[in-house]
Formats: structure tokens, sequence, C-alpha cells
């Protein structure tokens, strides 16, 4: 026994070196941490269980059959994250690059499998050069296999994909299908097709870093949901995603203690500008909302005229949605209606309430939106809202203008509770706008046609730039002091806390995608 005992420590000790000191050396000289010292800084101490550290890959070509390293290129297992079960894969750049043959992807889709049936989140740390190329087609299946049980837990548990490292080819579609995309600045990147592809089918040439790195993905494709320093950075962002998330769609995310004060915030009440037109910034609207260091913002460098993120309200996890006026005055375009309306699916899968926080003046117009599908992306959310189940709560800080006004979760479409500011207007299009179309005979056969259209828009003004009509007509439930928000927004979701809805029974929705 004791002989065997001295094996089993010398191969145990042999997978946690993984490709080897040199090997390690590299990674950590390019600001990487290796595998195990990324699933170590994630998970409580003392928690980590392997499964799997002894597998080898069964591959024969290329003189692959002299060449194994145990584990595989992938460290799996489970632990816990803040005394919460997790299942976790951390890709082993120092094996082989990390690339993903038949037994690294058969270890994954263990764990997924184990993730799904005990309704824990998956956590994924790709770390890789992609399919493993001596295995071919297998690691082609292999990759596939992952994609399936990526989408068939989609809606299930939480997955959350962190890039520490390449990820290209079809290895990026599967982060794509998980919920949220953390990436690593400057040693991270994902692209289908990687710079050389690039230079030979369309001549362009572009660096790794411009085509897929972590601020090309957080700025202009909205690839990554959140952007990290470094591998440190990375892991603290995770961890506290994760406090925002139940462990599965069955459950709902533990509240933090807390106890009601006045929670009165004066200084709303001269945050939104007497001028219409002047922007002001709605992430101090959040701040002064919301309990206090809470505010976890998704996708902040993409699409900011909407702003989303996790927050936590009197204790509880809510997701926001607030149109921003401070970049394009707030309207609503192809990028910020998808990027909310992905957003709102995943609160309304976790069982996450939503607070909506509403000034926009309505869809932005002209040939580039018309022609990106602006119309089903701005679908998108109005479905997302309509289709979702979870409390939601509204608030009007000024203006709901058009379409947008029963797209930004109006009560038609299924708010809770909505509440306006006394600062709202809530008409079909803005005064001048409305003034110039309704009254244009008028105004043209006017002496002074500039002087009657100013007329002409106070009246338009005093009849409709205000929440009472909708108020009058219950679309609005109450007008309130901003000052007395956050109250009501904390009494709101303790007493939508326990909602329930029937919807028909149906195979899926068809989302306008
Ligand atoms: C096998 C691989 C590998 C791969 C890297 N390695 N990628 N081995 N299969 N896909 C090995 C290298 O041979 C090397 O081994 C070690 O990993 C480190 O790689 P380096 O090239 O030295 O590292 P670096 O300079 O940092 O470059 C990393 C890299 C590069 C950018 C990832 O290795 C690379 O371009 N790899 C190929 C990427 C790729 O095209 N993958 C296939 C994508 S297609 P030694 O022993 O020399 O240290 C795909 C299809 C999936 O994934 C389809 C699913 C639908």
């Amino acid at each position: 026994m004791k002989n065997k005992l001295e094996q089993l420590r010398q191969m145990q000790a042999e997978a946690r070196l993984g490709g080897g000191e040199e090997r390690i050396k590299k990674q950590h000289a390019k600001g990487k941490l290796t595998a195990r010292e990324r699933v170590e800084l994630l998970l409580d101490d003392d928690t980590f269980e392997e499964i799997g550290q002894l597998v080898q890959h069964r591959s024969t070509d290329f003189g692959m059959e002299n060449q194994k390293i145990y584990g595989d290129g992938v460290v799996t297992g489970y632990g816990k994250v803040n005394g919460r079960l997790v299942y976790v894969f951390s890709q082993d750049f120092t094996v082989f690059g990390g690339s993903l043959s038949e037994t690294h992807a058969e270890k994954i889709c263990k764990i997924m499998d184990l993730a799904m049936e005990n309704g824990a989140p998956l956590i994924g740390l790709n770390d890789s050069g992609g399919a493993r190329i001596q295995e071919g087609v297998k690691s082609l299946g292999g990759y596939a296999d992952i994609f399936f049980r990526n989408t068939i837990a989609s809606g299930v548990i939480p997955q959350l994909s962190a890039i520490m490292g390449p990820c290209a080819g079809g290895a990026v579609y599967s982060p794509a299908i998980t919920d949220f995309i953390i990436m690593v600045e400057k040693t991270s990147y994902m692209f289908v097709t990687g710079p050389n592809v690039v230079k030979t089918v369309t001549n362009e040439v572009v660096s790794s870093e411009e085509l897929g790195g972590a601020h090309t993905h957080a700025s202009k494709s909205g690839v990554t949901h959140v952007t990290a320093i470094n591998d440190y950075d990375c892991i603290v962002k995770l961890k506290k995603l994760l406090s925002y998330i139940p462990q599965n769609a069955t459950e709902k995310v533990p509240d933090l203690p807390f106890e009601f004060g006045s929670e009165l915030r004066p200084a709303l009440n001269d945050l939104v500008p007497e001028e219409a037109q002047k922007p002001y910034d709605m992430k101090h609207v959040i701040l002064e909302l919301v309990d206090e260091d809470s505010f976890f913002e998704i996708h902040e460098e993409f699409a900011e005229n909407i702003v989303v993120g996790f927050a936590r309200m009197g204790g509880k996890s809510i997701g926001i949605i607030a149109n921003q006026p401070l970049y394009l005055a707030g309207v609503l375009d192809v990028d910020s209606s998808r990027k909310a309306a992905r957003f709102v699916r995943f609160c309304d899968s976790f069982n996450i309430p939503m607070l909506v926080l509403v000034d926009v003046p309505g869809f932005l117009p002209g040939t580039d939106q018309e022609w990106n599908g602006i119309i089903v992306n701005g679908a998108k959310l109005l479905y997302a809202f309509s289709d979702a189940t979870v409390p939601t709560v509204t608030v009007i800080t000024r203006k709901a203008y058009g379409g947008a006004y029963d797209v930004m979760n109006s009560k038609h479409i299924g708010a809770d509770l909505n509440f306006a500011w006394p600062s709202a207007e809530i008409a079909v299009m803005g005064a001048k706008g409305a003034s110039e179309i309704i009254f244009k005979k008028e105004i043209a056969s006017a002496e002074d046609p500039e002087k009657a259209l100013a007329e002409k828009e106070a009246l338009y003004a005093e009849k409709f730039a205000h929440p009472y009509l909708a108020t009058e007509r219950g679309f609005i439930d109450e007008v309130i002091e901003p000052a007395q928000t956050r109250r009501k927004l904390i009494r709101g979701f303790y007493m939508l806390e326990n909602k329930k809805t029937n919807r028909p029974k149906r195979k899926h929705g068809n989302i306008p995608l």
C-alpha cells in the first residue's frame, strides 16, 4: 500500500504541475495566472474538489501517444464562492496551449451535466488555442457537445465565462451562448477568424487586440459584458457578479440584511434640469436610489445611451434598465435595444426583479438605424419586457415619448408599479415636432411663423408635457416626489415579492432575433 500511495501522490503532483515549470513561468511572464491559481483564487479556501485530474487524451497521431499530460489541459471540479456551490472549468494554457481535445471536452461536459443536475452555476475560465489540431473532427465534436449543453442549460443555471487568454475559432461560441462574458484586457481576445485569415480573405491588416481584444468587444461589438484589468480583477468581478444571481432558475437570490430607515433622498429633487433639452447623468439617479456601493454595471462601454446593471434595493438583488440622457439624449437605437433586451431576458430567467428608469425622447431616426433593423431590434426590447413575469417597477423621470413610452416597461406591457416624477412628459412626441405637424397650416399662414410656432409649442406642452393625463387613466399609479422614490421602490419590491402570473402554455416564444 505504501508504494501505491506514493505512486498516487506522485501522479497528483505531476498533474498539478500541468505543462511544467518552464511553461508556468512563461504564463506568469505574460501577466497571466495558471489555471489552478485562478481556481484557487475564485473559490473559498479549501473548498475545491477536482474531478478528472488524471484524465489523459487518447490521441495517437503526430506523435501524440508520447505526449500525455495528466488533466489534458483543463482543470475541472466544484467548490464554493462565498459559501455557495459552483462548478468550474479552467483551461490550462501550459498543456498543448489549453487546446480542446476529445477528452478535454468530456471533462467539461461532465461538470456541465453535474451543474445542471444539481442546479448550481457553471463558471468557465477560458484560455485556449481552440480545437486540438492533432485530433481533427474529434475535437470539433467535443466543442459541439459543449455548445449543446450550453444551450440546454440556458435559463436553467447561470453560466459565466471569463476570457483569460486566446479564444479563437468556434471556441468563441460557447462563451457567446453563456449569460455573461468577462474579458481580461491585453491578455485575452476573441474572434471567429484571426488576423492572418482576415488579411488573406479581405486584405485588411489588423492586430489581434484591435480585432478582438477586450476593449473592442466592450465598446464596439458588445460581445463582452465586463472587462477586467488583470486576472485578479477578473476573478473579483466574477464573484461580485455571482452575488446578484441565484443558484438556478427555480431559486431566488438570498436577500442581504436591511433595516428600513427614512430612505429619503432629497438630492433627487434637484437632479432633473428645468430645461427639457439639458442632459443629466442617470447614473447619479441610480446611485441615489440603490443601496450603498451596490451598483454593478453591465456593458458599461457599449451603447451608453442605455444603462443596465445589477444592484441591491433594501437588500434585494435587482436588475436596472435606465435610459441615459447624457448620451444621444437617451434615445433608443439598435444597440441599446438589444443590449437592454438581453439583460431583461437574463433577469427574467433568473427571478431578478427589475427597476426601469425612463427618460427617452423616442427611437433614433435615420437610414443607418432603419437599414440595421431598428424595427426588429426595438421589438426585441418590447418583447423582452412584455414576456417578463418577474416583478417590475417603472419610474418616468422626464421624457417618455412615442413608441419608446410603450417599450420602456409601460403599464400596458406588464409593469407592476408605474411611478412618474412631476417633471415627466408623456406624449406622442416632443412639443416642437408635434406643433409643426398639427398646426402646420396655421403656422405657415401666420404673420410671424416663428412666434406662432413658439405659442403652439407652449400650448401643446401645457396640454401634454406632464404626467397627469397618464395618471388620470391609471397608466401611472402615482406621481411622486423624487426624494421619496427610494422608499417607494423598496416597499414596492417587498410588496411584489411573491408575484405569480399565469401565461398560456407554449413550447417557447419566437423573440424577434
Ligand atoms: C494543438 C496547440 C493549439 C491547438 C496552440 N497549441 N494551439 N496545440 N492545437 N489548437 C500549442 C502550440 O503548438 C504550443 O505548443 C503551445 O500550444 C503554445 O502555443 P504558442 O503558439 O507557442 O503560444 P502563443 O505564441 O502564445 O500563441 C497562442 C495562439 C497560437 C495564438 C493560441 O498557438 C495559435 O494561433 N494557435 C492556433 C489557434 C487556432 O487556429 N486554433 C484552431 C481554431 S479553429 P509547444 O509544444 O510548441 O509549446 C477551432 C475550431 C472549433 O477552434 C470549431 C468549433 C465549432
